[in-house]
């Protein structure tokens, strides 16, 4: 059974001039426990509107998404998300904004001290717990926003374009550090991006939306193991190819490709 499935989706909103206008389009998609999936489409195609329904934060206008076989709507503490920008509550420090969540559920001081801890050490920021959201770069900021994701040990992630406002060093760095969370928590991600080459290094499908009003164009397999190798000829081989299909939006037909 799929952990997370969006069964003939739509997603419709009224523009300024009051018309309706389809965000999304019959979207259909199983992902699996413990899959990486990256969601890569033109900006304006749908991917946060995709990504906030599945977090419980938008219904969608029609059709359906179901957690572990079960249609839902609202938020679930299975289901934890991590924005663009980290979202850290300024006049709290890092640990103070990492036991938020907890708080709220009613969880233990001591317990909460020692899962605070592990999301700490998990992200790489262990000596800045004491650290208010402006003392840290965006890079660590960004680490913070995840490890308040996992300290509430969620078995799914959604992620929507979380490293597109850091550098780019920063960025190589913490995709290799996400690809290694990954790894170790078991978790099932979806991670939303427009960089191609962040899609192939992180993800085991790739899911290609058309532009608006996105629909599923194309689905990659990515079948490389990790940690991967940004200069191989089959990792460029297969980002070439879907630059081919980004570049032609033809698969609108509703007619769902599927390339290894
Ligand atoms: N609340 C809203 N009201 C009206 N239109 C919206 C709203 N939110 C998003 N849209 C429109 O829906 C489309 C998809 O938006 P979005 O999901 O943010 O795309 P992406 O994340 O791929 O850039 C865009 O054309 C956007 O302008
Ligand atoms: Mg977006």
């Amino acid at each position: 059974m799929p952990i997370i499935e969006f069964r003939n989706l739509f997603k419709t909103y009224a523009n300024q001039e009051g018309e309706e206008m389809n965000a999304l389009e019959n979207i259909n998609l199983k992902v699996k426990d413990g899959e990486f999936v990256c969601i890569l489409g033109p900006s304006g195609c749908g991917k946060s509107t995709l990504l906030e329904i599945a977090a419980g934060l938008l219904p969608p206008t029609k059709g359906e998404f179901l957690l572990d076989g079960t249609p839902r709507t609202g938020t679930s503490r299975d289901i934890g998300v991590v924005f663009q920008d980290s979202s850290l509550f300024p006049w709290r420090n890092i640990r103070k904004n990492l036991e938020f969540g907890l708080e709220i559920a009613g969880v233990d001081k001591g317990i909460r001290a020692q899962k605070v801890q592990e999301a700490i050490e998990m992200v790489g920021l262990s000596g800045f717990e004491n650290k208010y959201p402006h003392q840290l770069s965006g890079g660590m900021r960004q680490r913070a926003g995840l490890a308040r994701t996992l300290v509430n040990n969620p078995s799914c992630i959604l992620m929507d374009e979380p490293f597109s406002a850091v550098d780019h060093l920063t960025r190589l760095t913490l995709q290799e550090e996400i690809v290694r969370i990954w790894q170790r928590e078991k978790k099932t991600i979806i991670f939303i991006t427009h960089d191609v080459s962040e899609a192939v290094y992180l993800a085991t499908r790739i899911v290609v939306l058309t532009p608006r009003p996105g629909r599923i164009q194309k689905l990659f397999d990515v079948p490389f193991p990790q940690p991967r190798n940004r200069n191989d000829i089959s990792f460029i081989e297969i980002i070439e190819k879907i630059y081919m299909c980004l570049n032609n939006p033809e698969g609108k037909d509703g007619k769902i490709e599927y390339t290894i």
